[in-house]
């Protein structure tokens, strides 16, 4: 099943949009949710503020939603969205403040504690409608129907996914509004949207060959893509082909037709919440582990991504006995994965991401705890499994 109904409203001063779209789908009063002030600095608040006024959709606000968002924030907005009524949500920002709007429009339309969607206790049925101006292309939340929280007892990542109900009903995207990235968030939403189709790329479903295509055409052009932006973080363009790749490596279009893996999230969402670096910086330190421990697990893809991806021919693995030559090419794919990463200043491995000395032992037991016995498709693992895999990223 491939669903995919958000209207995306791409382009130069589209936040102008946001009222006559909050409008457009049935907006009278509508809570803003924002993080901890970049978009209140750029004034890009206020403009998505005079847009709702002229649309004559009322709101109200909540800021302060930090990056690997927690439970706490959404029990405030859920309670200040009862209180004032709020018919609609707004999030003005990145996969934090999305995931938590997304989460607060699932609690209030519940009797119970919102964080039993999260633990599986119950399914979302309802959900306040929701719309996105998105200020940083990374999460791909604003065209998934997913929203990750961390529970603050007890550092639970955890990840709820919805088919439909939680699936922003549009999306502005403005490129302009990335300009103001720092470099290394841009790198950390560079990272994210590579992995999100990588996660779908590594796959054991056979014969599916327009989906391994627009996996690698929009890994390719990420890898084009991203030096322009680091170099000139101005550049329209390429921050306008770079937003788009991260919407189309989250929309679901680079599944389809095929089982996903998704490990490494998995992997990475304990990493981020028990130490709290930026996702995007922990998938970088993870994911060349896990490529690593493949190679003698399920290699097939990775020598494929080697290949198509990372460009690695058969003169780059000249020297090499005839029977190595296939790992070769796939492990020099592995490598030229973190040269690109490096290129960009994101880490890859935990050292680098300034963890000298993971706890290796809590990381593999609330993973299992969260996940459950065996984490992944592509390779299941198991706990020794994933343990060998962050020894293997330290
Ligand atoms: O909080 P503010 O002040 O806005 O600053 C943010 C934040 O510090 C800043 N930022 C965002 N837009 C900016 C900007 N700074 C300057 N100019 C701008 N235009 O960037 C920092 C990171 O923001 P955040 O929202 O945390 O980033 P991201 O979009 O990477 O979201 C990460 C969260 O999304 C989850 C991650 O686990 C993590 O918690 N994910 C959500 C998914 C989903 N819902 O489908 C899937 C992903 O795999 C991911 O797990
Ligand atoms: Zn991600």
């Amino acid at each position: 099943m491939f669903h995919s109904p958000t209207e995306f409203v791409f382009g130069k001063q589209t936040e102008e949009k946001t009222g006559a779209m909050a409008a457009l789908y049935g907006a009278k009063k509508a809570l803003i949710v924002y993080g901890g002030g970049s978009a209140k600095r750029s004034g890009l608040l206020d403009r998505v503020e005079a847009s709702l006024k002229e649309a004559g959709v009322e709101y109200a606000e909540l800021g302060g939603v930090r990056p690997n968002p927690t439970d706490d924030k959404v029990y405030e907005g859920i309670k200040l969205a009862k209180e004032e009524g709020v018919d609609f949500v707004l999030p003005v920002g990145g996969g934090s403040t999305i995931d938590t709007a997304k989460a607060i429009a699932a609690g209030v339309k519940y009797d119970g504690d919102f964080w039993d969607f999260f633990c599986g206790k119950a399914v979302v049925k309802e959900a306040l409608p929701l719309g996105v101006v998105l200020t940083i292309p990374a999460a791909g939340s604003e065209a998934s129907g997913n929203s990750v929280i961390t529970k603050i007892d007890g550092l639970k990542k955890l990840s709820l996914r919805t088919h439909n109900e939680l699936r922003p009903k549009f999306a502005i995207m403005n490129p302009e509004l990335t300009f103001t990235l720092p470099p290394f968030q841009t790198a950390c939403g560079i990272a994210d949207m590579m992995v999100h189709v990588m996660e779908r790329y590594f796959s054991n479903t056979k014969n599916c060959e327009l989906t391994d295509r627009l996996c690698e055409a929009t890994l390719l052009s990420i890898i084009c893509e991203a030096p322009k932006v680091m170099a000139n973080p101005d550049d329209y363009d390429a921050r306008a082909n770079i937003m788009w790749c991260g919407t189309v490596a989250h929309n679901g279009q680079c599944g389809v037709g095929r089982e996903e893996d998704w490990a490494s999230h998995f992997l990475e969402h304990e990493v981020s919440a028990i130490y709290n670096v930026a996702h995007g910086a922990g998938l970088s330190a993870i994911v060349p582990a896990w490529m690593t421990w493949m190679l003698d697990h399920n290699i097939d893809k990775v020598e494929q991504f080697a290949r198509r991806v990372m460009g690695v021919t058969p003169s780059d693995v000249q020297g090499a006995a005839p029977g190595a030559k296939y790992k070769k090419v796939a492990a020099l794919g592995i490598e030229r994965l973190k040269e690109f990463w490096h290129s960009l200043g994101l880490p890859v491995n935990m050292t680098e991401l300034g963890i000298d000395n993971p706890d290796i032992d809590l990381l593999v037991k609330k993973l299992h705890e969260n996940k459950g016995e065996l984490v992944g498709k592509y390779v299941p693992l198991d706990c020794n499994m994933s343990r060998e895999i962050f020894e293997l990223a330290r």
